[in-house]
């Protein structure tokens, strides 16, 4: 007789759902105002246009748009990114691209290649949630090293190296998620310096650096990098759209190598016609005003946010005031939990993502991210209203 429990893997017999997705049942309802999602806003996704580049890229390249292909990913959009990786200071050849189906695949393949059952791996803390699963699945000791308002502490990730050895070390240095720092220049040397001593691959997730409202600009990380040591991860999913599933690798080509050969055993390819359809609207010139249009609408948002949240959120609360991405980070009061602040808040049908997913270890516990990308003005206004008013009832009732 079938015994489907005693079936699965011991990876997953532990998973557990995201709770970001288990959220989804609430938000989902029409009425309901979300700041749980990380969704990039719909009104940037360039719809018209992706559907006449559809039908040219179609119409003019159909054995390329619906055969099999490359593993690697089709050479002119691997030649675009090699180019614009260059021009941002790190000189790149088509060899070090490897074109994946979205970065949370990057991190699978990446994390297939390399790690071991007992690997370690640092993280920030707090760091993107899928991260941390997609390292547990292949059996990673996943530890968190300390971070502060600038990001991850250089001083904390040299003690985590003495310690021992360490396979992976993954940051998102622009706009983290779900904090919204940014490492500052400063920082991203210093963690060069103190990794360049250690046989540890680095991962730069970038899928937020170009969405910047202020401040200024500050280079990638792997423009630091002599040894080949960082594998960085770009994505068009917050720039173009996430559907797509377009996302890229820059890295030294024996590492390539072998994402390529997991990409030969996992979906073969990136499918060819999104890959076409990215490549044109990028070379046509396209992307750089469009990210400049998405920025416009985010940075509104933003501002939008930010203002309403001095407006409604009670003055014990603090939070993050990012320069780009989506996402800001909200802490309530030591001792106060925003897991037990979900029990005001959805009753009121207004929600955020706690805080404590995001934490390779147990801490964590007051913390929230809340996304500014989605909400339309006017459920901003009434949601952080609600939010603010529920914060307000749940640090009564406890005291
Ligand atoms: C930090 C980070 N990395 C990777 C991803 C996955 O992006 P993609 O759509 O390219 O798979 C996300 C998506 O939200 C993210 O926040």
């Amino acid at each position: 007789m079938f015994d489907s429990s005693t079936l699965f893997s011991n990876a997953f017999s532990g998973l557990k759902g995201n709770i970001i997705r288990e959220l989804y049942k609430y938000t989902s309802q029409p009425s309901f105002i979300s700041f749980a999602g990380g969704n990039p806003s719909p009104e940037t996704f360039p719809n018209e246009e992706l559907a006449e580049i559809a039908f040219k890229v179609l119409k003019e390249n159909s054995v390329a748009c619906l055969q099999y292909g490359v593993s690697n990913g089709i050479l002119p959009l691997r030649e675009y990114i090699a180019e614009q990786m260059t021009a941002e200071g790190v000189p790149t050849e088509v060899e070090n691209v490897v074109i994946t189906s979205g970065s949370q695949q990057s991190m699978d393949l990446l994390s297939r290649a390399v790690l071991n059952p007992g690997d370690r791996v640092l993280v920030e803390s707090p760091t993107y949630v899928a991260a941390l699963k997609i390292f547990s699945i292949y059996g990673a000791r996943v530890e968190a090293v300390a971070s502060d308002d600038e990001g991850l502490i250089p001083e904390a990730l040299q003690e985590k190296l003495e310690e021992g050895p360490v396979k992976l070390l993954y940051l998102i240095p622009n706009f983290q998620n779900p904090t919204g720092i940014t490492l500052p220049w400063e920082r991203r040397k210093q963690i060069m310096e103190i990794v360049k001593n250690h046989n540890v691959l680095v991962i730069e997730d970038d899928p937020y650096g170009k969405l910047r409202y202020s401040g200024e600009p500050v280079p990638h990380m792997k423009t630091l990098d002599t040894e080949g040591q960082i594998a960085y991860f770009g994505s068009f999913s917050k720039i173009i759209a996430p559907g797509l599933r377009v996302a890229y690798v820059v890295c030294q080509e024996a590492i390539a190598q072998k994402l390529v050969l997991g990409k030969q055993n996992n979906d073969m390819h990136t499918p060819n016609l999104t890959q076409f359809i990215v490549n044109e609207f990028c070379r046509r010139g396209r992307l750089a005003p469009h990210i400049e249009d998405c920025c416009c609408v985010y940075k509104k948002k933003r501002d939008t946010m930010l203002s309403l949240l001095n407006e409604h959120f009670p003055k014990e609360i603090y939070w993050t005031k990012p320069d780009g991405g989506l996402f800001l980070w909200s802490k309530l009061p030591e001792g106060y939990s925003s897991m037990k602040l979900l029990e005001y808040a959805i009753p009121a049908k207004v929600a955020y993502v706690p805080g404590d997913s995001f934490f390779a270890d147990e801490s964590g516990v007051n913390t929230m991210r809340l996304n500014f990308s989605n909400a339309s003005e006017a459920d901003m206004e009434k949601g952080l209203r609600l939010l603010g008013e529920q914060i307000g009832r749940y640090l009564q009732v406890k005291k």
